[in-house]
């Protein structure tokens, strides 16, 4: 199974179009940008899976060559998966319209009604080519397919985790709007566990990560309070259902117990001190034998 990081960065990406802080400053300087969060994944090389589909969707086929168009009109990217109705890991569905035949899409029953009511990508995209819509229920494992139905070789068990519901829908029922997904490769046996947004590291967290050969974990934000540091008028961490990664109780110290084989963060916020190279709290992330997520990461499971 082949898995590329497409995009690590979490909303607004860094630089964020309106953020003048430190680390958008040197990625503007540097011209070395990341783009929001999604993940590609394949059995076999030749289809491709995207996990999210973020608001640089377009940047991301363009610059990876094993997404680009075979022929005349055409994409290797046959479904995508969505873990969260945010609008960082959905709005790439609306850039994905141009195609010929609906693009099947997975998602948890929370997620799809979030995308129906509050949020009605789906209606809207009915004018173009469409999605269809498939439920990922809850804790069963599903074989993932493209529109023909024919298995691209990944199942995918989507268990929910500790998150806040998005801005957009405040009062969506607690529980069914954010999922971690086990991927596992029909073939090899070989699992990703892909958990970009997570509130806690719990039991739902245990079962999707233990025993994958890689874990992809939530690393918007170092410490609860960062983006009020940064000087927004925001929530905390925790209130917008994010684990800091430092800290007493934080991701650093509790996912290398979880038996993954390697673990990688991502959705890192563009305030995550983690960004800074020689950094003490990348020391301390790297001390913990955790890597910091970077676009163009590519892994073969
Ligand atoms: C999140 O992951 O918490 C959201 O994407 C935040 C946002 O972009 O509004
Ligand atoms: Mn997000
Ligand atoms: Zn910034």
């Amino acid at each position: 199974m082949r898995v590329i990081i497409l995009g690590s960065a979490a909303g607004g990406g860094v630089p964020q179009w309106n953020c003048g802080c430190e680390h958008c400053r040197d990625a503007r300087a540097r011209g070395a940008s990341r783009t929001q969060s999604s993940v590609a994944l394949s059995a076999d090389g030749e289809r491709w899976i995207l996990l999210n589909a973020s608001p640089d969707v377009g940047a991301q086929l363009a610059a990876r060559r094993v997404l680009w168009p075979r022929n005349a009109r055409g994409t290797p990217v046959r479904a995508v998966v969505l873990t969260d109705g945010e609008i960082d890991h959905t709005l790439g569905l609306a850039l994905l319209r141009e195609g010929p035949a609906p693009l099947p899409v997975y998602a948890p029953s929370g997620v799809a009604a979030l995308l129906d009511e509050p949020w009605p990508l789906v209606r809207l995209l009915r004018a173009y080519a469409g999605v269809e819509p498939r439920l990922l229920p809850e804790g069963q494992a599903v074989a993932l397919a493209d529109l023909a139905g024919t298995p691209l070789g990944i199942s995918c068990t989507a268990v929910a985790v500790a998150h806040h519901p998005p801005r957009y829908a405040p009062a969506a029922r607690a529980g069914s709007f954010a999922v971690g997904l086990r991927l596992v490769d029909e073939r090899g046996g070989r699992a990703l566990a892909y958990i970009p947004t997570a509130g806690a590291v719990d039991d739902a967290v245990r079962r999707i990560a233990a025993g994958s050969d890689l874990l992809l974990f939530d690393g918007t934000f170092w410490s609860d309070g960062e983006l009020r540091a940064a000087g927004v008028a925001a929530p905390t961490a925790r209130e917008m259902g994010h684990l800091p990664v430092g800290g007493a109780g934080g991701s650093a110290t509790l996912l290398p117990r979880l038996g993954a084989k390697r673990t990688v963060l991502v959705h890192i916020n563009n305030t995550n001190p983690i960004l800074r190279r020689g950094g003490p709290e990348r020391a301390e992330v790297e001390a913990a034998g955790l890597t910091v997520g970077e676009d163009g990461m590519e892994f073969e499971l």
